[in-house]
């Protein structure tokens, strides 16, 4: 029987185990968004135990740079320093996809105050020109990340990040083809997978899909199932489901083991791509549940293996 230690192949990749280090920020990068020995010495910890590690979110523009210490990846001098987190994430046998993201009206320096939906930006700021170079930058830092030894990638759609701001109808006040109704605000995220899956063809290729935005005025389960669909028939390896337009772990989530994994269940049924369940998995035990009954087809744990870098290897140990 599948379990949490079983095999999985996705797309071309070999994966060891089922278990993800999902993307998680450290602020280890230097102030130009450069790779530094303690961003190389931080995944370095995980190469051995876990299937599947993705890199924190890295910065496709200057302009969509969320915070100090993010990592880039906007620019081909940055190629180098990939090169050597690439080579170290994957030397003790764990496969390594980077996650890419545009921060939107988020971006350093911007007035956004996202948590309460009380801001002054407005997506209608992108022009249509601008958006070509959103998904032209995209693109290209695809094209980085396979050059410096990665094998994928994984666009971020959530936590209230650009693409999340152009799903939600919460967010998405544009007046053209990129807003207004719920085919529309998926038109960029969808132009972004389909333009990468064509220039990269030995990669994954991943999406964090935000799959809820924790509000009732927010997008549906059955907008997200219809998102992951399309997303899928585009040629996707990966869904990677979570959610919170103001955040990957509220609040009022806080304390439950797989706060999102009901949506990535419910996501799973409608897909033929693989699917990643996260959000408060703690319990090695509870993790190995969610693939042994099919909900989902690999588990991701993140302050879990942010606290304790020996994780994967004690729930190796654990379920062995
Ligand atoms: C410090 C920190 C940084 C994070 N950075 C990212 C990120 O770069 N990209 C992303 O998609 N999610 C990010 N997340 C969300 C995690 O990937 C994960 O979805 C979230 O922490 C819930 O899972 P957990 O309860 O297992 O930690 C971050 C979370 C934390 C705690």
């Amino acid at each position: 029987m599948v379990n949490l230690l079983s095999p999985i192949t996705i797309g071309d990749l070999q994966l060891k185990n089922r278990i993800v280090l999902p993307p998680m920020q450290t602020g280890l990068a230097d102030e130009k968004g450069r790779v530094t020995e303690k961003l190389v010495d931080h995944y370095g910890q995980y190469s051995s135990d876990v299937g599947l590690i993705i890199v924190e979110h890295s910065f496709v523009l200057p302009e969509g740079k969320y915070s100090a210490g993010q990592l880039g990846i906007d620019r081909d001098g940055l190629i180098p320093g990939l090169e050597t987190l690439a080579e170290v994430a994957r030397e003790g046998g764990a496969s390594a996809i980077i996650q890419l993201n545009h921060a939107g009206l988020k971006a350093e320096g911007t007035e956004l105050n996202i948590l309460d939906f009380d801001y002054e930006g407005s997506l209608s700021k992108y022009s249509l020109k601008e958006i070509d170079r959103i998904v032209e930058s995209f693109v290209k830092s695809g094209i980085r990340a396979m050059k410096a030894g990665f094998q994928g990638v994984e666009i971020h759609g959530a936590h209230g990040f650009l693409l999340n701001q152009f799903t939600s109808p919460i967010t998405n006040d544009r007046e053209d083809e990129y807003g207004g109704r719920f085919e529309d605000r998926i038109r960029l995220p969808l132009r972004i997978v389909e333009k990468v899956r064509q220039e990269i063809d030995e990669g994954i290729i991943s999406y964090r899909l935000g799959a809820t935005d924790l509000d009732s005025r927010g997008i549906t389960i059955e907008e997200s199932k219809t998102l992951a669909k399309k997303l899928d028939d585009l040629g996707l390896d990966l869904l990677d489901v979570s959610g919170g337009l103001c955040g990957s772990s509220p609040d009022e989530l806080e304390g439950e083991q797989g706060f999102f994994v009901s949506r990535a269940r419910e996501i799973e049924k409608a897909v033929s791509c693989h699917v990643v369940g996260v959000g408060g998995i703690t319990d090695p035990v509870y993790g190995n549940e969610l693939v042994t009954s099919g909900d989902v087809d690999l588990i991701a744990a993140g302050r879990a293996q942010l606290n304790d870098p020996t994780w994967a290897a004690r729930a190796a140990s654990e379920l062995r």
